[in-house]
């Protein structure tokens, strides 16, 4: 199997896979969504089937609960859980602030809630999506289907005052039909090609109404898991303000039998 991933899936499942050692027995974990994010997900259901290892996690979207189950986990919701004590999701785009694009896969409304409602987030990510500034990936903005085309107007309206190169911004779609979000809502991908201040615009975006949320994630992430497609891992923990840095090797012959037992 591991013959047919490709340099990137095997970084992805590297990250994830190193990132999956941070959980521990008893713990309440958020679960994030994308295919980063999907290898985690079945490492910690290998754990829960092999280990025993007792979780408790919150999804971030229908397609990570739905598969969080079938490897095994117990899963809750966010009010049920109250509080987690770890997050670990994939990001479309770091800084080395660890400030993020996330959204890529839609899912960024309760990525960012359930980011927020835990001590601790991990992001896990391949090399290829660190920055030194943020906006190559179009930034996603979830905003209510109702007068959706008033809000486009206004944010990019908005745009004009900020500090980015881009304005444009464009609906995303699904087929011929607008991509719908887990929630009910539209995306729209902003194409700001850089953003010089991620705080600032992070906070104005979400005054335009209709907008629910956006896909900038300021002072949430605490660590990086970046995998690499050898199996190695750097682990870079900004928790204590400066950026602490440790390494780690996994064994990719384990991709072999990582769901034998399923
Ligand atoms: C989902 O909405 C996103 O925030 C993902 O976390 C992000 O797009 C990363 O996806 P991959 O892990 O698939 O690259």
């Amino acid at each position: 199997m591991i013959d047919q991933l490709t340099p990137v899936d095997r970084a992805k499942y590297a990250a994830a896979h190193c990132a999956a050692d941070f959980v521990q027995d008893g713990m309440r974990v958020g679960l994030g969504t994308g295919s980063t994010a999907a290898w985690l997900v079945r490492r910690l259901g290998a754990r829960v089937r092999q280990e025993g290892l007792r979780i408790i996690a919150v999804p971030t979207s229908t397609r990570t609960a739905q598969l969080a189950r079938e490897v095994g986990i117990n899963v809750v919701t966010l009010d049920e859980a109250r509080w987690l004590d770890l997050t670990i999701d994939g990001a479309d785009e770091f800084d080395a602030e660890l400030t993020l694009i996330k959204g890529g896969g839609g899912a960024l409304l309760q990525e960012k809630i359930v980011a927020t409602a835990s001590d601790q987030m991990v992001v896990i990510t391949d090399a290829a999506k660190e920055v030194r500034t943020l906006g190559a990936f179009p930034l996603p903005v979830e905003v209510i289907p109702f007068g959706w085309q008033a809000s486009k107007a206004l944010v990019e309206e908005l745009l004009s005052s900020m500090d980015v190169m881009g304005r444009k911004s464009a609906l995303r779609m699904n087929g011929d039909q607008p991509f719908v979000t887990d929630e009910g809502n539209y995306i729209l991908d902003l194409a700001l090609e850089r953003i010089g201040n991620p705080r600032q615009l992070a906070l104005v975006l979400n005054q335009v109404p209709g907008v629910v949320e956006n896909g900038l994630f300021v002072d949430i992430a605490d660590q990086v898991v970046i995998g690499y497609p050898d199996g190695k891992c750097e682990m870079r923990d900004l928790s204590s303000g400066t950026a602490e840095i440790s390494h780690a090797q996994i064994d990719l012959g384990e991709v072999q039998n990582a769901f034998s037992d399923l």
